[in-house]
């Protein structure tokens, strides 16, 4: 492992150096942001959980809702014997929903942090004894390859949760087509994506009155403090959650109360009195608008199913020869 001194004593290691480099770089752009994916250390993945149960946040139930209405459809489009790979491991309650529906002949879970992987493979594998569960450790917005395991198996690839809304257009593409090439040729893609929808709803699932999401979008600020050695006042920052209609997005945004200026590793960021720190888009899409970003990631869509309030939808793509 490579280990980094820096001011303040902070010791860094190749996780938090990678962290520390893009909180550098984000608040020095301007408008200032900061990536999506540091939310979720272990209280970060708590808040989301709890997220997922708000009244107000639709997503989660919804989808649920769809897989496990229209598990019937979805496994018709689904090989025997297919690889399950999933993009990115968090709860585990629609991979056993697809698991129960469809006969795969293994699973193959991909994320970034190896720990968690390991403790939600060994759930599954008690659960279902039959199935081969192989995880694989690594970034899976970056090529990696499969397990040899799988190889002559067919692939369905699974990204639930909307997690593609966190991507601009253009690296949704790039995921796209990234995903197209590890699954390969004749591989099926089902993933979730939120639709469209009255802004007050939209609003209210990211400004939820119990203030979650409030703790959740904050959460970045403790890490830079406590992995980085930062003097984020966490308080001075208010959370807030926008609909910006011209890009089809939610976005989250830490505000400064005031005028002030924080430290991290040895560099200081001036902030204006209202001055927000850009902390995740989330966009939203039309069946046809996301067919459309398929389709120019050589993906052919198959089907698409929603609830019957056209809240969210899961679509099967297929990457024909
Ligand atoms: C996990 C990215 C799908 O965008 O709805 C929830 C994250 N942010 N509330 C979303 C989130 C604020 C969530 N995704």
């Amino acid at each position: 492992m490579n280990v980094h001194v820096k001011a303040g004593a902070t010791l860094l290691d190749d996780t938090n150096a990678a962290f520390a480099e893009d909180v550098a770089i984000g608040l020095s752009q301007h408008p200032k942001q900061l990536p999506p994916q540091y939310f979720y250390d272990e209280a970060g993945s708590k808040l989301f959980e709890q997220i997922t149960l708000l009244p107000e946040y639709y997503p989660t139930r919804t989808e649920l809702r769809i897989l496990r209405d229209r598990g019937t459809d979805i496994a018709a489009g689904v090989p025997q014997g297919a690889a399950l790979v999933e993009f990115g491991a968090g709860a585990t309650t629609k991979v056993r929903l697809m698991l129960h529906q469809c006969s795969f002949g293994a699973y193959v879970p991909v994320d970034i942090s190896g720990d968690f992987l390991n403790e939600q493979a060994d759930g599954l594998r008690k659960d279902f004894p039959h199935l081969a569960v192989y995880p694989v450790t690594a970034d899976f917005t970056k090529p990696f390859a499969l397990p040899a395991e799988v190889k002559d198996m067919p692939k369905v690839g699974f990204f639930p949760g909307s997690t593609i809304g966190n991507f601009d257009p253009h690296e949704a593409c790039a995921f796209l087509k990234s995903a197209r090439d590890i699954l390969g040729d004749g591989a099926t893609l089902i993933i979730g994506v939120d639709l469209e929808k009255d802004e007050r709803v939209l609003h209210d699932a990211y400004n939820d009155a119990a203030g979650v999401t409030g703790k959740f979008n904050s959460n970045v600020l403790v890490r830079i403090n406590r992995e980085l050695g930062g003097n984020f006042d966490v308080p001075g920052f208010i959370h807030r959650a926008i609909y910006n209609r011209e890009r089809h997005r939610i976005e989250m945004h830490l505000v400064a109360r005031k005028a002030q200026s924080v430290r991290v590793l040895g560099h200081s960021y001036a902030f204006r009195a209202g001055e927000s720190i850009h902390t995740e888009s989330s966009y939203k899409y039309s069946l046809d608008r996301f067919a459309a970003l398929a389709r120019g990631a050589g993906w052919t869509p198959q089907a698409s199913w929603t609830d019957a309030d056209g809240m969210f939808s899961v679509h099967a793509l297929k990457a024909v020869v």
